[in-house]
């Protein structure tokens, strides 16, 4: 089973999983499915909580017959610290590494035994004498948390990266004429914005604003029940017309959160790489399907806005009803996850 890859997502609210072969190029869909996260996941300390999730995955897996796979899992933006780093000389990868070890302790709050570092070279270049590195610092505590989690489930990954990391492969691929774009990914409990160019990051940002926010805003000021509150957020959402803009007027101090953010990535990116236009902003993330997102926000940015689409860069059956892989924003993380080549 080595030539299947099972990308899974253990996100806040659902653990998404897609299995592709490897067998073929482009790597080929062959299942995906996704199961609630039990509460409280992740954030949890203690090992009981961490089995029950442990084995959810394992049923995950063993629906999806992906079992035998390989296995790639992602930490999530809020347990990483990430940072390009741009001001380097030209480096040989031994001065790169010992420089790099320096350079963390400024973005990591973090005692440096307690992370692994793991960096992609953007750049290197003699003439120009620069060396540009894109670093993340993950702390080892999370990692090992994962890695139980996962040991529970009776798996083992091959490698472990980043949910933005995953989602540019999946949303860009390795395309080198892909404009300049800003991902903004809605999850749960937090909106995660990566700037990509040329298929390298750039830049990133995390706020914990997601969509638990967006129903928990709903529930409190309009006295719902939280699953009411849910199904009025997905039928409504920002749609200003509807219910006489109640839901709307509701949302909006929390769109307008997250469009200023995205602003500030936007402002931080031009200021840093004034050549460098971002032409479009794609979405993902279950959060992604809010019914007037997209007019929202191309409203608030000014820019085109596109929701992404995770499979662009997979092969599909042509059995595959195209109705299968319709609103399907929430698998972008596992799909990069399961692209991933050693
Ligand atoms: N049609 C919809 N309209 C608005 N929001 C939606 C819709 N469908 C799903 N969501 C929201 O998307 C969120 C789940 O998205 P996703 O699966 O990407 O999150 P997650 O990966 O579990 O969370 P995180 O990455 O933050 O840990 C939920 O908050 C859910 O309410
Ligand atoms: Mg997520």
């Amino acid at each position: 089973m080595a030539d299947f890859v099972t990308g899974i997502d253990i996100g806040s609210s659902s653990i998404k999983a897609v299995v592709l072969s490897h067998r073929e190029k482009p790597p080929k869909l062959i299942a995906f499915g996704a199961v609630a996260t039990p509460q409280p996941g992740m954030v949890s300390e203690t090992d009981m909580d961490l089995e029950v999730v442990g084995h959810a995955i394992k049923n995950l897996m063993v629906s999806l017959k992906a079992s035998n796979s390989l296995v790639v899992v992602s930490l999530p933006e809020s347990k990483i610290f990430t940072r390009v780093i741009n001001d380097f000389p030209y480096l040989s990868d031994d001065e790169l590494a010992s420089s790099i070890h320096y350079s963390a302790e400024e973005f990591v709050p973090l005692p440096s035994d307690e992370v692994n570092l793991y960096w992609q070279i953007i750049n290197r270049s003699k003439e120009r004498n620069n060396t540009t590195v894109f670093v993340v610092a993950s702390p080892k505590n999370s990692v090992a948390k994962y890695l139980k989690v996962l040991e529970m489930a009776k798996l083992k990954p091959i490698a472990i990266e980043t949910d933005l990391v995953a989602v540019t492969r999946a949303l860009v691929g390795s395309n080198p004429f892909a404009p300049t774009t800003l991902i903004i990914q809605l999850g749960a409990s937090s909106t995660d914005l990566a700037v990509v160019s040329k298929s390298l990051i750039l830049l990133t940002r995390s706020i914990g604003t997601g969509g638990l926010a967006l129903t928990r805003v709903i529930s409190q000021y309009l006295n719902f029940e939280p699953q009411q509150a849910e199904e009025y957020k997905k039928v409504y959402g920002l749609l200003e017309d509807q219910l006489g803009g109640k839901i709307y007027q509701t949302l909006k101090p929390l769109a307008e959160v997250i469009v200023s953010e995205a602003r500030r990535v936007m402002q931080a990116f031009q200021t840093k790489y004034p050549q460098n236009p971002i032409k479009r902003v794609v979405l993902a993330g279950g959060g992604a399907k809010l019914p007037g997102l997209v007019i929202y926000l191309a409203t608030n940015l000014g820019l085109e806005i596109q929701e992404a689409d995770p499979w662009a860069y997979v092969g599909k059956d042509k059995s595959l009803q195209v109705r299968q892989l319709a609103n399907t924003m929430q698998y972008a993380v596992a799909v990069g996850l399961a692209m991933y080549e050693e």
